[in-house]
């Protein structure tokens, strides 16, 4: 979704800004824009809908890169009000062309602010929440006379709604104000140079002196000096600056075409650090979850919350902390969660769940939890993020940074973690013995087979060449392998446009199975435990409606086999284990159903890879 970067300091802040709209391409963006203070005291904003590579294009030729004064501010935008084009990308100035600004978030009460500075003859020229916001500091600038800093918070105390914003003045050169609430923003400090970025991925390659802007705060950089004050009032807070430990490899795709095949490569390697320094002879390490760890413990009810992939870990979570730990475990969709009666109390664990951590309805969720006293538990991918800092406590899964938007070792290393947590909590509860625990994670075993299905990478994609024309699927698992049919399903949405739909292999025949005809593909994930049989009578029922399957089993049934038009045969494992191989099959069918419609998977259409708006 919408990312920022800017820059205050000396040198020429084209390249550095570029380089950040690049690192934030991952997110999802249609267009980006750039303005720059120049030094002939004006303002150059260069805007392109389309990829930061056009950006750039578009600036080679205007040749106004050496121009620069050293502040800048750059944005990828994600259209959420108004068209994906250029009039309105970021950055937006006001009407006198002084001010210029870029923002995330969506600013709620933007239809009356419109229409009282229209009142006073202030013309509009997109069709943007944003430009509201910048008119709305101009009309404090140039019309109430207040100086740069207080009408930027005059303005900010008249929106409703969520923002990140950075904000040039070129009347006051030396000062860039950045400001936040409800979406991120971070500011990097080296010497006489100042970085913003919604989050450090622009930022980390300059400095790792960071500051996490706190909500409702504001970053004044004036000159070589900077202060932090509260939205409200112009009084300095403390300077909270953190030392990050946190690097982002240069993008590199390797031998691989795309980031999202090298990611589900990459799995072999990212489950492996998920688990490594956290099982030992004694049992389980989660270190992060210390502190709260016996109030977890004696937990009596448990929430999981997500949004996305994030979701369908949490469904694997429930069922695998319920099998273990017997403690009753309710998931809830962030953006329900938010809003819905949920009977969360002091008394309650939270865990929510998230690959970016910075997901507007997730950290909704974290918020009201945290306001009525329950331990909030994140897992999470991103140090720093804002999920690993609004929560009490948490565990990281660690697979380095995700680029494809589609999630893929994301999810497998989220139920490694889940799959650890929930053993911890059968063990603490004297559920499960050392032994039993012992014996479920024997993780080498089960990375090699990982490599064993890897491996069958080429079968996998000619089973998928064979179905790539078909316009519906359906998924059907059951227990455990729901969330798997779910997470298969919106893989194949995500990035090959297929519409596909996951259910419990039973419920198919309450509706879907009226969709079923020669045609239709039907996914079944079938190990063999025990609704093995039932599973088959599912698949049974679907062959007779000539309805195509295509089987991903454990199991060297002849039944299976006869029933299949293809099969998939993956390693005999565990119930955890076999999940997480079904899932790379998935994976790996919906990719190469994907490249061979010359979809770039990484980026789809449409999608954001951190949503960051509700
Ligand atoms: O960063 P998060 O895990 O919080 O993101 C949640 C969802 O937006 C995310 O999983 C989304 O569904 C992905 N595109 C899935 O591939």
């Amino acid at each position: 979704m919408c990312g920022i970067v800017a820059y205050k300091g000396y040198k020429n802040c084209y390249p550095i800004l570029l380089n950040g709209l690049h690192r934030l391409e991952y997110r999802g963006y249609d267009s980006a824009g750039v303005a720059c203070l120049t030094k002939h005291g004006k303002l150059s904003i260069t805007k392109k809908s389309g990829k930061v590579k056009h950006l750039e294009q578009l600036l080679k030729n205007k040749d106004i890169i050496q121009d620069c004064r050293g502040s800048g501010i750059a944005h990828t935008r994600w259209a959420t009000h108004g068209k994906p084009n250029q009039i309105n990308s970021h950055p937006h100035k006001d009407q006198s062309g002084d001010i210029v600004l870029v923002h995330n978030g969506i600013i709620e009460n933007y239809d009356p602010i419109k229409k009282f500075l229209q009142s006073k003859k202030v013309k509009f020229k997109s069709e943007t929440d944003t430009e509201v916001l910048v008119q709305l500091i101009g009309y404090f600038f140039q019309n109430v006379k207040l100086d740069f800093q207080q009408s930027v918070r005059a303005a900010l105390q008249r929106v409703d709604g969520a923002y990140g914003i950075v904000v040039l003045n070129k009347k006051s050169p030396d000062m860039m104000i950045a400001a936040r609430k409800g979406s991120p923003l971070v500011l990097g400090i080296k010497d006489k140079e100042f970085f913003v970025g919604s989050d450090i991925s622009p930022i980390v390659k300059h400095t790792q002196n960071i500051i996490y802007l706190e909500d409702a705060q504001m970053a004044i950089i004036d000159g070589n000096d900077y202060k932090i004050t509260s939205i409200d009032k112009d009084v300095s807070l403390p300077k909270k600056v953190e030392k990050i430990d946190y690097k982002i490899d240069d993008y590199d795709k390797g031998k691989f075409k795309f980031f999202m095949h090298k990611e589900i490569h990459e799995q072999i390697e990212t489950i492996n650090n998920t688990i490594k320094g956290r099982v030992n002879k004694d049992g389980i390490l989660l270190q992060g979850l210390f502190k709260y760890w016996p109030a977890i413990k004696r937990a009596d009810k448990i929430f999981i919350t997500a949004c996305g992939t994030s979701w369908h870990a949490g469904l694997i979570g429930k069922n695998l902390i319920e099998r273990f730990a017997e403690v009753p475990v309710h998931v809830e969709y962030a953006s329900e969660f938010r809003y819905n009666k949920t009977l969360v109390d002091n008394n309650s664990v939270v865990i929510a769940i998230s690959q970016s951590g910075e997901t507007a309805d997730t950290l909704a969720a974290i918020h009201k939890a945290n306001e009525a006293g329950a331990i909030t538990v994140g897992i999470c991918n991103v140090p720093g993020s804002s999920v690993s800092r609004e929560t009490n406590c948490g565990v990281f899964t660690r697979c380095g940074h995700e680029v494809g938007v589609a999630s893929t070792k994301a999810f497998t290393a989220q139920i490694t973690v889940l799959y650890l947590l929930a053993l911890k909590l059968g063990r603490s509860r004297n559920l499960l013995t050392k032994n039993s625990v012992k014996a479920h994670l024997d993780y080498k075993n089960a990375i090699k087979k990982v490599k064993l299905v890897l491996r069958k990478e080429l079968d996998i994609k000619k089973i998928a060449l064979k179905y790539k024309n078909a316009s519906d699927f359906l998924y059907l698992g059951r227990g455990l392998n729901f969330p798997v049919a779910l997470e298969g399903a919106l893989k194949l949405k995500e990035i090959s446009y297929i519409h596909a739909e996951g259910y419990p292999a039973a419920e198919m025949k309450h509706g879907p199975i009226a969709l079923v005809d020669e045609d239709m593909p039907n996914v079944f994930i079938v190990p063999k435990d025990k609704t093995y049989d039932k599973i088959i009578s599912n698949i049974e029922e679907i062959k007779s409606r000539k309805g195509k399957i295509i089987i991903i089993t454990d199991s060297r049934d002849k039944i299976l086999k006869n029933l299949a038009n293809d099969l998939i045969l993956i390693p005999k494992t565990n119930h955890y284990m076999f999940v997480v191989l079904a899932t790379i099959v998935l994976q790996l069918f919906a990719y190469y159903i994907a490249v061979s419609k010359k979809i770039n998977v990484d980026q789809p259409r449409n999608l954001a890879k951190s949503v960051t708006v509700e």
